[in-house]
């Protein structure tokens, strides 16, 4: 009998709760099929805990995902909120959260599904075999750095700073050339650094790490030669590791590649086993409530969590089993549907996803 698992569940806003309920049934099964036990407890995450506790990330939230073994996340944000004060933000929570908990690494893997191909802009002969990870720097950089505003004779000055200590960049590229290893070995560590001294102690350090992991092929690319490498040549990227900023963008591209955003899992890392999980496309209030979002990112980051957090290898293949077979049935949600009208909703979706789980 396996002990206890502690899910601390962050449904968020707009689709979050819809597509939370169909990875909870999926937590169920994998329970019956398995044996396992999970501790689920949910609180308020984003803009409803801003309606309802006044702030993005309320301390019982946070108390409650650090007793957690790991954590599901909806999405949060909406257009409520878009011009709330920065403390009274839903991204602000999410910044927040982060820090808080430590999450230093951001997972996200772009992977082309095969009967998906079609949804995709780029051509399938472009494509084929693309199977990539970008792991994002998620707690350092620009983000956190100090910002602030000052009067000029020129008017107001707006400052972000971006700092990267060594230390902030060797657990994180170690992180990446761990995973590498455990792939086809190919580390694209990406930067700009003939512009930015940020980037040349990134680089630095990722050379001084490199030897250590003489497994692994090391290239550097720039960012800008790096977001127009994965339009020509995306198969050819294994993980690409790289700083805050640069990882948010890229792993937008990435995900972007492979046409399916509803499809794309996401984990957030930090020193042990304890992560946050989260499907990579926001809250869509455009149809929240509406029962059609695709539940499939947050399925699949179930599975995710399963393999990352518990070492429960085999529980996550039965999900991206039973997701692959449901899809090769023919299945669609709207958003990867090619005829529309034949399109399924959540609640169809992941009760297909449920029957489709066999050991
Ligand atoms: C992401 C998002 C967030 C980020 C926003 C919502 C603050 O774009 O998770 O990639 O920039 O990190
Ligand atoms: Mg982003």
């Amino acid at each position: 009998m396996a002990d206890t698992k502690k899910i601390a569940i962050l449904p968020g806003d707009g689709i979050g709760p819809e597509v939370i309920a169909e990875a909870v049934k999926v937590l169920k099964k994998t329970e019956e099929l398995f044996g396992y036990k999970f501790e689920t407890e949910s609180n308020l995450f984003g803009g409803i805990a801003i309606d309802e506790k006044g702030t993005p990330l309320p301390q019982e939230t946070l108390e409650m995902c650090k007793r957690a073994d790991a954590v599901l996340l909806g999405a949060v944000g909406g257009p409520k909120w878009d011009n709330n004060p920065k403390e009274l933000r839903p991204e602000t929570g999410l910044l927040g959260i982060r820090k808080a908990l430590g999450l230093f690494s951001n997972i996200r893997p772009a992977v082309i599904f095969d009967c998906l191909k079609e949804a995709s802009t780029l051509k399938p002969e472009v494509l084929e075999g693309t199977d990539l990870i970008v792991v994002r720097e998620l707690t350092g950089g620009i983000y956190f750095g100090e910002k602030f505003r000052r009067d000029t004779d020129n008017g107001q000055e707006a400052v972000d700073t971006c700092v990267y200590n060594v230390k902030e960049v060797e657990r994180i590229v170690h992180q990446a050339f761990q995973i590498a290893r455990t792939r086809r070995k190919k580390l694209c560590s990406v930067d700009k650094a003939n512009v930015l001294e940020t980037s040349r102690l990134w680089r630095e350090t990722v050379n001084r790490i490199a030897p250590e992991y003489p497994d692994v092929e090391l290239e550097h690319v720039l960012v800008d030669n790096c977001a127009m490498q994965l339009l020509r040549r995306p198969s050819s990227f294994d993980v690409i590791v790289t700083e805050n900023m640069f990882g948010d963008i890229l792993s937008d591209e990435a995900a972007m590649l492979t046409g399916s955003i509803g499809m794309l899992s996401s984990a957030s890392l930090g020193e042990g086993s304890f992560g946050l999980y989260e499907p990579v496309h926001g809250s869509a209030p455009d149809i929240a409530g509406q029962g059609i979002a695709n539940p499939i990112a947050t399925i699949l980051s179930v599975a995710l969590m399963f393999k990352l957090s518990f070492n429960y290898q085999e529980a996550g293949d039965v999900i991206e089993n039973a997701v692959k077979n449901v899809l090769d049935a023919g299945h669609r949600t709207g958003d990867i549907a090619v005829d529309k009208s034949k399109a399924i909703g959540t609640t169809a979706m992941g009760d297909l996803i449920v029957a489709a789980m066999k050991r």
